[in-house]
Parts: C-alpha cells; structure tokens; sequence
C-alpha cells in the first residue's frame, strides 16, 4: 500500500531527483525538462510526487504560455478565473502583478477558490518578473496541521461543516464599480458552497484542514463566537513553522502546489518593487 511517504517514494527509480525542503512538505525536482511533452510514466511520478511533497518545484524552465499550460493540463481540466485579471488570449492564465501602486494581497494563509463548490486540485504557478529581494512563497502542511490537533478537537470537528464566499473578491468588484445586478449574478452564480472543516483527500484518503482565513465564513449550526474561536484556531496552524516549507523563486522558476492538502501564503515584503507571476489552475472535485 502506497503510504504516501518521501521515504517510499525516494526508494523508487525516478527518471528525476528530488530535493526535500522540509521532512514533510515541499520537493524540488531536478532533471526534468518542461517544454517537453511528458511520457506517462514521468507524468504519473510528478503526479505522484505531487501528492507526497503537497507541493513540488521546477527550475531554470524557460516555458512558453503555451507549454506552461500544456503542462497542467496533464493533470486535469483548467480553470478560468471569474474575478482575477488574466493574460490576453489566455483565459485561463491569472496574471498576479504587484508593484509601487499595488501591495501584495495574497499574504494570507489559503486554499484557492474554496469559494467554488469544487475548489481546485492544484495550481502551476511561473515566476513571471522576480523582485531583487524577498517574495518568497510559504507553504504550509494541512495533513501535519490535523495531525498535531488533540484527540478532543478531533472528535469536535467530526461531521463538522463549513460555509465559504468570494467575499474577498466581491469587495473588490463593488470598490471597482461593478453594478448591484453584476454583483447579484456572481452571487448566484458562485451561492456560498460548504465544505467539511476535514477533509478527505480524494488520493491519499488522509485528513487535512479544510479552512482557511482568505474564504471561510462560519461553521454551519454553530454558535458564532464557537464558530469564529475554533476556525481562529484551525488557520493559526498554518503559521507553525514545523509544518511549513518556503520557496526562493529564481529567474524561470515553478512552483505546482496541491490545494486540497496544503495552504501558501505570498510574502509581500518586495513593495514597493514590481512582482509578476503566472498561475494556472486545475479544477478539483467537491471536497468529503
Ligand atoms: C497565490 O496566492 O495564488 C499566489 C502565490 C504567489 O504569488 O506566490
């Protein structure tokens, strides 16, 4: 039985070396070339690779769009992004820029669209335009994160349900203009969707966390101030150093994260310097 482990799976023959950041999270791959179409079995590795470091990284890939996105679709359909700026004649490339009159705001620590009744199964993110210093994205292990909670909140949590918006996205849009019925059609569009607060990975079949501070509202038939201590408590895991790993980015490097099985955070400390990435998303299924 696959344990999922670093350790089993460095035992295999690879077609690639894997350097770990961290016991449990984060595996730089080296020796692969991503302009190339991948053969299956190289496919199946990265995959599996995916699913035991939550989170992998390539570098020195000078890739086009076009290869960017040929790449993730080997792991599923892509996503559009309802909200987010994308790349002309990409629609499903989310241009993620930062600069002097634009502070980062992806330094919370979340899982992607859990706003969206199937929230992503991974997103493919390209360094575009690095700061000279800093910019660095951390990633945290939501699988460690359940596993350090005691027996008793365990147990708490069990059944538990929770209730997730683009509320974030939706102030944005009103700051920008958008007209009440705009608005009224992204809400009906994307209605609040509730996900258990564990979830099992559709892989794995491991527990993880599955709230986050960017999305999550509530959790459903709970008293509130019960509700907004516990979620409180479940997103201060993602911070503990021990189950994190953190990216330098270089010139041409990658990063494919598992959203179902871990949280990242995007250090905004580079401001006022300009900070470009790419992501790619593939769509994932309804979380159980
Ligand atoms: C994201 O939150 O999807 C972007 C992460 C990053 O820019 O490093």
């Amino acid at each position: 039985m696959n344990d999922f482990s670093p350790e089993s799976f460095e035992k295999k023959d690879l077609p690639f070396v894997v350097n770990r950041l961290s016991p449990s999270i984060g595996g730089e791959i080296l020796g692969i070339d991503l302009s190339k179409p991948l053969d299956k079995k190289t496919k199946d590795l990265i995959y599996e690779a995916l699913l035991v470091y939550k989170v992998i990284f390539f570098r020195d890939q000078n890739i086009s769009t076009k290869q960017h996105i040929e790449f993730s679709k080997n792991f599923g359909e892509l996503e559009i992004h309802p909200f987010a700026p994308k790349k002309d004649l990409f629609p499903e490339v989310l241009v993620i820029t930062h600069n002097e009159k634009s502070r980062g705001r992806e330094n919370t620590w979340h899982s992607d669209v859990t706003w969206r009744l199937e929230p992503s199964l991974g997103s493919v993110l390209r360094m575009i335009e690095k700061p000279d210093h800093g910019g660095d994205t951390l990633f945290a292990d939501m699988y460690a994160a359940y596993e350090g909670l005691t027996d008793e909140i365990k147990e708490k949590l069990e059944g538990a349900i929770a209730v997730h918006d683009f509320a974030n996205f939706r102030n944005r849009l009103i700051q920008e203009g958008k007209s009440e019925e705009e608005i009224e059609a992204f809400n009906k569009q994307y209605p609040m969707p509730e996900h258990p607060v564990i979830r099992t990975h559709p892989d794995t079949l491991k527990k993880v966390i599955y709230v986050n501070a960017a999305f999550t509202q509530y959790i459903k038939d709970w008293d509130p101030e019960e509700s907004t201590q516990m979620l409180n408590y479940l997103y201060s895991r993602a911070s503990i150093p021990e189950y994190q790993c953190r990216f330098a980015w270089q010139d041409n490097s990658i990063a494919f994260w598992d959203n179902r099985a871990c949280q990242h955070y995007a250090n905004s400390d580079y401001w006022p310097n300009v900070r470009k990435v790419e992501r790619v998303t593939i769509i994932g299924d309804r979380p159980y």
